[in-house]
């Protein structure tokens, strides 16, 4: 088959340059990049289609074809779509429409040899998706990854800040890509059923659009992590050089005498979502916590955070004031260390240098929409005390069994208590380090993930409209010419997300 993955936003080439250092450049790349790898190597041909940058600052992604060593049945096509430089994610809306979309086109006319189906990724990826279906009849999974309604709900959307919102993030175009993605999508994917389709799909915001208790279109296929690059007995090239950067790292930041104890680490953006700040704070309540283990943060692209000020405006203020404060107030200095790794085989080494330690992984996140992290780091064997706010709510469940520790992240005795029942518990560790390494093979590596998607596709491709119901969604006048006048208006999105919202309760 011929496969096309629609994912304008990040970009990609054979480096994976910026992975999780922009947030542009994070979870939703490395799912669509392991799954078309994964489609490839069962023999089909498969096009990641995003957008062409011309940009010094981005020169990665200037020429318009690339593909991934060794994968030559993957291409990475790059087309234009508005101006030359890079642009976030909530910029490109009315550039898909002009000219990404129609690039698309021209390019498969002119090759004569359109996909068979398109896996949509995003609301920007889904509205290409209903663009293209609607002009040549080429049937689209539609995989959200985050919806925007959610993000809303995240940010306290207010109707008095609705207007500045809506001008940062363009939440009303979203919105309206994300209905019509998932109402003219030929099947919907989620990664787990009862978090993100009947929760996150169910938000007021996309009544209408598709009806989650009743609809056929509906997959469950979770993500993966990449064994060769995460599993225990996996060795990075930068293996040796990331052990010795940690024992820097340790050398300068822990008091001398703790340099060998466990750590509890936590890898993810400095974001507000994350919260590390729970996690520093149940750290700093905890006696039992601080005498059994350090605290250890990946920073991505900061390498002394708690120390010196960050280019990032939002880490800086939100994330990096307060944690120092709770540091200092706490005398935390010496158990704490926090410093960048290089790229994902460095983060991959990190995981396999602290399990030899015994340690543990944390995610202490307000919400997370599936949680892959902590997946890769059971494979490198590490136990997880994670968000119970996440999709690992399911994903760690298999009967009555719970292969982690689910805590509630807005609770820090409690984030506390799940880290010191691990960290004062050799067995239960051990017990925790096997089990959960071998529920990841068994349900979650990116090669099982492929297969649930060819398995979908070949459904589809065999019969595209079997579950679409009669009568779709009309398609927006922005999405069919993005001049102003057209566009999604703050009543439009107020009365999507706010009356919608009055009128569930
Ligand atoms: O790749 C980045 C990512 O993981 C994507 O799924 C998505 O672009 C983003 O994070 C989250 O999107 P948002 O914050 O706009 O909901």
């Amino acid at each position: 088959m011929h496969i096309g993955f629609l994912n304008p936003q990040g970009n990609f080439d054979r480096h994976d340059s910026y992975w999780t250092e922009h947030p542009d450049f994070g979870g939703q790349l490395i799912y669509v990049k392991n799954v078309a790898v994964e489609m490839a190597k069962h023999g089909h041909n498969v096009d990641i289609i995003t957008r062409q940058i011309i940009d010094p600052e981005w020169s990665e992604f200037s020429e318009k074809f690339d593909h991934y060593p060794d994968t030559p049945n993957v291409r990475i096509i790059r087309l234009p779509a508005g101006p030359k430089e890079f642009l976030r994610k909530e910029l490109l809306w009315s550039h898909l429409v002009r000219d990404w979309i129609p690039n698309i086109l021209q390019f498969y006319q002119e090759e004569g040899n359109f996909p068979d189906v398109m896996t949509s990724h995003y609301g920007d990826g889904g509205i290409s998706g209903v663009l293209i279906e609607a002009e040549v009849g080429i049937p689209f999974t539609f995989t959200a990854h985050s919806l925007g309604a959610l993000k809303m709900d995240k940010l306290e959307v207010t109707p008095e800040n609705i207007p500045e919102m809506d001008e940062h993030y363009h939440f009303g175009r979203r919105i309206v890509a994300e209905r019509l993605s998932m109402n003219r999508s030929a099947v919907n994917i989620t990664s787990t059923t009862d978090q993100e389709r009947f929760k996150q799909y169910a938000h007021p915001a996309y009544r209408g659009a598709v009806d989650v208790k009743n609809d056929d279109r509906f997959a469950e296929i979770p993500p993966g992590v990449d064994p060769s690059l995460f599993d225990i007995e996996s060795r990075s090239p930068n293996e040796e050089e990331t052990y010795q950067l940690i024992q820097e790292r340790l050398a300068r930041d822990i008091e001398e005498e703790r340099r060998d104890l466990p750590a509890i680490i936590a890898a993810s953006r400095l974001a507000p979502k994350k919260n590390h700040l729970g996690l520093v704070q149940a750290f700093a309540e905890s006696e039992t916590l601080q005498e059994k283990a350090n605290l250890v943060i990946f920073t991505q692209g900061e390498d002394n955070p708690l120390r010196e000020p960050v280019s990032n405006h939002t880490a800086e203020k939100e994330v990096l004031i307060p944690i120092r404060e709770v540091v200092n107030n706490n005398n935390l200095g010496g158990k704490i260390s926090a410093f960048s790794l290089p790229d994902q085989p460095a983060l991959a080494a990190a995981y396999r240098f602290f399990v030899q330690r015994h340690s543990v992984f944390a995610l202490t996140s307000h919400h997370e929409p599936f949680g892959l992290g902590p997946i890769e780091a059971a494979l490198a064997g590490l136990p997880l005390v994670v968000t119970q706010n996440s999709g690992l709510r399911e994903s760690l469940r298999e009967g009555d069994e719970v292969y982690g520790i689910l805590i509630d992240p807005e609770n820090p005795a409690a984030i506390a208590q799940g880290l010191e029942e691990v960290l004062s518990d050799p067995q239960r560790w051990e017990r925790l380090h096997k089990a959960c390494r071998q529920h990841v093979w068994n349900y979650y590596t990116w090669k099982t993930t492929a297969i649930d998607y060819l398995n979908l596709i070949e459904e589809i491709v065999a019969s595209p409209n079997a579950c679409r119901p009669d009568e779709l969604l009309p398609i927006h006048p922005y999405f069919r010419d993005p001049r102003p006048e057209n566009d999604v208006s703050l009543d439009e999105l107020k009365e999507l997300y706010f009356q919608s919202s009055l009128s569930s309760s």
